[in-house]
């Protein structure tokens, strides 16, 4: 009979653990002799330190990788308010050896000897990560809105300046044949021009310097025409890139889309490598071309820091090379460079989405999820690699064939 009330007593003391060991969030006590008091089994997982390691240990002495200085800022505040604390982003150590970040929140344990603290904490990497690829993803896409308004903004004053170049161009090679037949005339000795109409005549010719003016104007015009040209393809690429591909698919024409993309890119490569293309007669593919140029535009800028990250450290500028071909009822394409290679032990990580070892900044880890989902998921093809370290990586790139649909229409393809 005397036992019942410890029973009961310990079943709710269970009751608490099971309770506690249900919480996400790494959970420690420390008490108001800065021992560490509890330990969850998240907290173990969390800084890959063991319960029998941490209990009843100075919580100051343990092997925490983390803002310590932010922790014991807010363990004092915490103790001389007496109220709790949160910090959003703690940076720390995660038990994979990567760097992450904590929401940390200190909590006075009330009752008992003052001075003993609650505190919970949870990963947040992923939601942060998450978080500013979808602040980017935002700030993209009202770029890409803006670049598209530009973009066409600019169509129709860079169409009528290069007409009226080309224009100037044939009017000044005709103007310059007339000149020819004058001058041709008055050369004739059969012609009889007083001698001080000529000589006047031939000053103005110098004064002007006509033979200058004859020879450099078309050069002037061709350069122009041609950079003209440059803008116009800049133009038309981000008109392309900047429309949403929400619709259905359409026809797609890859080498198209690999000019544009290489247009789109020229800023990152020309410093780096040299590009090039080796592009096969295609038949076209049914997608949405907007994304497939997305995912072009990553594999190209993965080369295009390969190679960059190589040129660095060896001084040898490198070589970006896209190949197009057929293979069966695929068409492929093959993005191959002479950058730094894949290291073998992170093979298996590329396609994962945050998987980075770029200087942030320089990459978030969402290149190749972003053309993985679009080749794979959105268009039934296949994504694979192949590299080798010091040497270079060729991406390839296959997508199905559009078939001719059997049997009458389809609906939706
Ligand atoms: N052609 C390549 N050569 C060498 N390493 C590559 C190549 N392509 C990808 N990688 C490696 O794979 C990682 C993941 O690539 P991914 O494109 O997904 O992200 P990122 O380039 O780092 O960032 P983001 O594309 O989002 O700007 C890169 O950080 C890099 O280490
Ligand atoms: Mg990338």
């Amino acid at each position: 009979v005397r036992s019942a009330p410890r029973r009961r007593r310990r079943r709710a003391q269970e009751d608490t653990e099971r309770l506690l060991s249900a919480i996400a969030w790494a959970l420690i006590a420390v008490g108001a002799d800065g021992r560490v008091a509890r330990w969850s089994a998240v907290a173990e997982q969390t800084f890959a330190l063991a319960a029998d390691d941490a209990l009843g240990r100075p919580f100051r002495a343990l092997p925490i990788h983390w803002d310590w200085a932010a922790v014991d800022g807010a363990i004092a505040r915490c103790r001389a308010a007496a109220a709790p604390v949160r910090l959003d982003d703690v940076p720390y150590r995660r038990a994979d050896g990567g760097e992450g970040l904590l929401g940390v929140s200190v909590h006075p344990i009330r009752g008992g000897r003052p001075g003993g603290v609650l505190i919970l904490g949870a990963d947040v990497t992923d939601r942060r990560a998450l978080e500013r690829q979808l602040a980017l993803a935002q700030r993209l896409e009202s770029l890409g809105q803006l670049a598209a308004g530009v973009a066409h903004e600019m169509n129709t004053p860079i169409q009528f300046v290069c007409d009226n170049v080309r224009f100037l161009q044939e009017a000044h090679a005709e103007l310059s044949r007339l000149l020819a037949a004058y001058r041709a005339l008055l050369g004739d000795p059969a012609v009889t021009v007083p001698e001080d109409r000529r000589g006047a005549l031939a000053a103005a010719e110098e004064t002007m310097e006509l033979a200058y003016l004859l020879e450099e104007a078309p050069r002037a015009a061709a350069q122009s025409l041609e950079g003209l040209e440059r803008v116009a393809a800049i133009v038309r690429a981000l008109r392309h890139l900047a429309h949403p591909d929400h619709g259905a698919m359409v026809p797609v024409d890859l080498n198209q889309a690999v000019l544009t993309t290489l247009v789109m890119a020229r800023n990152e490569i020309k410093r780096v490598a040299e590009v090039e293309t080796d592009l096969a007669e295609l038949p076209p593919v049914t997608g949405h071309p907007g994304a497939l140029k997305h995912a072009l535009l990553n594999l190209v800028v993965n080369a295009a820091h390969a190679v960059g990250d190589r040129l660095a450290a060896t001084g040898a500028r490198g070589r970006i090379g896209i190949r197009s071909r057929t293979v069966g009822d695929h068409v492929e394409l093959a993005i191959s460079d002479t950058g730094t290679g894949i290291p073998e032990a992170i093979r298996h990580r590329v396609f994962d989405p945050f998987f980075t070892t770029k200087p942030v900044g320089r990459g978030t880890g969402q290149g190749l999820a972003i053309a993985r989902s679009v080749v794979v998921e959105r268009h039934g093809g296949t994504l694979s690699f192949e590299s080798e370290e010091g040497r270079g990586t060729t991406f390839y790139l296959r997508l199905p064939v559009a078939r001719p649909a059997a049997g009458g229409q389809r609906d939706g393809s």
